[in-house]
């Protein structure tokens, strides 16, 4: 991985993330990085880090062995179709992480057969706790370990089916942005009984990483972990049950189907 020239084409809030975790754990030099985007003053703060930023995609595909490909839908056929004559299948690993860009419709877009993966990280990327869901080409097979040490940077690696893409788009990168409607609605709620935002905020972030970590290293289902909090007649029972009258888990599971319901359109 030391050795490895990154591109991040579309360096937006995903491309950035992205950057931003691998100047976190310091795995590849600044150098070796090139990022792009059309607007490219808006990542002049980012001179001082010594990383490579240009309009030019395809000075950063020659200067790269891994690609990744950050930009919206609407954007990222166009840019294949730029690049597609500089990509050397000898040394070249082609990683998009737009969402709902199938693997064959890359394929066709390049005209050449490179590997080609697919992949889903979530914006805590930037500080390396994304979880990052991959899938590949045949041709991809070989280079599954080193994708998977640079998606290691980002947090953790889940190798998955393509056909799964879509759900780990929801539930995953989607997903921090229900966790962090959850955490903001806590944080109200601790307000509304004393604290002020500041440690109404530290705590509930701090408990919402606890359940987390709990989970993770137990292994337990999340019930398990519940029983143990609640006292029978108890306050936390009380106040559980009557987010669950309120439709809690319903609106979580109609929100993550409406979502899923809406990237398959
Ligand atoms: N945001 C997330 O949490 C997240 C997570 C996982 C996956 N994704 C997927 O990642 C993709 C990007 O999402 P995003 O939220 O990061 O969007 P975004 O903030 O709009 O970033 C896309 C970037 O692409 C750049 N761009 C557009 N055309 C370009 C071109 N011809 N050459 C170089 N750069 C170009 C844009 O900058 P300029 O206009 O300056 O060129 C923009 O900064 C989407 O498909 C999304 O589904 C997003």
């Amino acid at each position: 991985m030391k050795n490895d020239r990154v591109a991040i084409i579309g360096c937006g809030n995903i491309g950035l993330s992205l950057l931003q975790g691998l100047l976190k754990e310091k795995n590849i030099v600044p150098e070796n990085i090139t990022v792009t985007r059309r607007n490219i003053r808006e990542l002049a703060y980012l001179e001082e880090k010594g990383v490579k930023m240009t309009t030019d995609n395809v000075f950063a595909i020659k200067d790269s062995n891994i690609i990744v490909i950050a930009v919206k839908p609407y954007n990222i056929i166009e840019i294949l179709e730029e690049i597609r004559d500089y990509l050397n299948p000898e040394k070249h690993v082609l990683i998009s992480v737009t969402a709902g860009t199938t693997l064959s419709q890359i394929q066709d877009a390049i005209g050449i057969s490179i590997p080609v993966f697919r992949a889903m990280p979530n914006i805590s990327a930037s500080v390396g706790r994304s979880v990052s869901c991959i899938c590949h080409n045949s041709e991809g097979k070989k280079d599954v370990e080193s994708v998977r040490s640079l998606f290691d940077n980002f947090g953790t690696t889940m190798i998955i089916e393509e056909e799964l893409m879509q759900s780990a788009t929801i539930l995953g990168a989607c997903g921090i942005a229900y966790v962090l409607r959850f955490i903001r609605a806590m944080i109200q709620g601790g307000i509304q009984i004393g604290f002020d935002a500041k440690t109404a905020s530290a705590i509930v972030n701090q408990t919402v990483k606890g359940a987390a970590e709990l989970l993770i290293e137990r292994k337990e289902h999340p019930e398990f972990e519940i029983d143990k909090v609640t006292t029978p007649k108890g306050c936390t029972i009380v106040g559980l049950n009557e987010m669950e009258h309120n439709g809690f888990s319903s609106s979580l599971i109609k929100g993550i189907v409406a979502s899923y319901e809406k990237i398959e359109k």
